[in-house]
């Protein structure tokens, strides 16, 4: 069997069930919304195209990991993945990356036009936000998500103008610069995700913590790999347009640190991860799987 196939196969056996029940969660919240109905059409479109589901599997998974339970985590599982999926749809407008493959199909803009990109992905931060302040949870909880969510987004946002527009606080070597752009841009919405299941479980302190620093190594090292598959994938295999990093000019890590230190940092990174989960004993189980799954991905 290809390491592909053993891949999917993993990811798919070990985690299948909890991404199709985040899509089936994700259908219905969708289904209930009282929208124009090509704006609905759009947000499907976009939605359930083909994504892995890592950040809300993050988010439960982060929920089991400090015991609590799958369904209190459901709320803000969607709205993280409704703001990255907003996040990929303005990511690749004309605009910023100018892509038109986006998991598997046409990018929305391709598809449904530039406006209706644009409103797609501004509809869809908006509903993540009312899910989460309505999610089912005390006050005190839905308060502490909402602020979490937004500073990633807002911490996203920056992210997305030093990659696209640049204006880094002087004297920074372009390793800094990678650094910044990449903790910004995407390890921030993924620390999130990975914190707002936390929460939702109401986690201890010690847990939050352990949960956040495996938050932190697993948001990191998602980008570290992202980057690499842009060299060494095939747009076919991916979804998404390849060898686009170096071509933008943009600042990517094989192309500033090399592709051997880029495979040694991702090695690194995925012991962090696991090592941060200690004082979850067993609990945190799942979580050094679906990290050990995010190192050797490749797509
Ligand atoms: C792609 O994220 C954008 C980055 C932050 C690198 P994913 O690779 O998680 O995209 P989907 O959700 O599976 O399509
Ligand atoms: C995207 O980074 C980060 C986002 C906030 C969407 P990239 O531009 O590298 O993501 P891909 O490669 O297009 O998915
Ligand atoms: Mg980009
Ligand atoms: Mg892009
Ligand atoms: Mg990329």
């Amino acid at each position: 069997m290809t390491s592909t196939a053993t891949e999917r196969r993993s990811l798919g056996a070990r985690f299948g069930g909890i991404v199709a029940e985040i899509d089936d969660d994700l259908a219905r919240r969708i289904g209930r919304l009282d929208l124009p109905e090509n704006l609905r059409d759009a947000i499907r479109y976009s939605l359930f195209g083909g994504g892995k589901r890592l950040r809300p599997l993050l988010t439960i998974l982060s929920c089991e990991a400090v015991g609590g339970r799958r369904d209190q985590a459901s709320d803000g599982a969607a709205a993280v993945e409704m703001v990255h999926t907003f996040s990929l749809v303005h990511d690749d407008l004309p605009a910023m990356d100018d892509d038109h493959l986006r998991r598997g199909q046409p990018t929305l803009h391709v598809h449904a036009g530039e406006a209706m990109a644009v409103l797609t992905g501004d509809v869809m931060l908006s509903l993540a936000f009312e899910w989460v302040a309505r999610a089912d949870q005390t006050a005190a909880t839905r308060s502490l998500l909402a602020g979490e969510l937004a500073r990633a987004t807002t911490g996203m946002i920056a992210g997305q103008v030093f990659d696209t527009l640049g204006g880094f606080p002087a004297g920074q070597t372009p390793a800094q610069q990678l650094h910044l752009i990449h903790r910004l841009k995407t390890a921030v919405l993924l620390r999130a995700a990975c914190r707002m299941g936390a929460m939702c479980g109401g986690a201890s302190e010690i847990e939050l913590d352990a949960v956040t620093r495996y938050g932190e190594a697993v948001g990191m090292m998602f980008q570290i790999v992202d980057d690499l598959l842009d060299v060494t994938q095939t747009a076919e295999h991916i979804g998404k347009a390849t060898g686009k990093d170096s071509l933008a000019g943009k600042l990517a890590y094989p192309g500033v640190h090399g592709v051997q230190a880029t495979r040694g940092r991702i090695r690194q990174l995925a012991t962090d991860a696991r090592e941060a989960l200690e004082p979850l004993g067993e609990r945190g189980e799942s979580l050094i799987e679906l990290s050990g799954y995010m190192a050797v991905r490749t797509r």
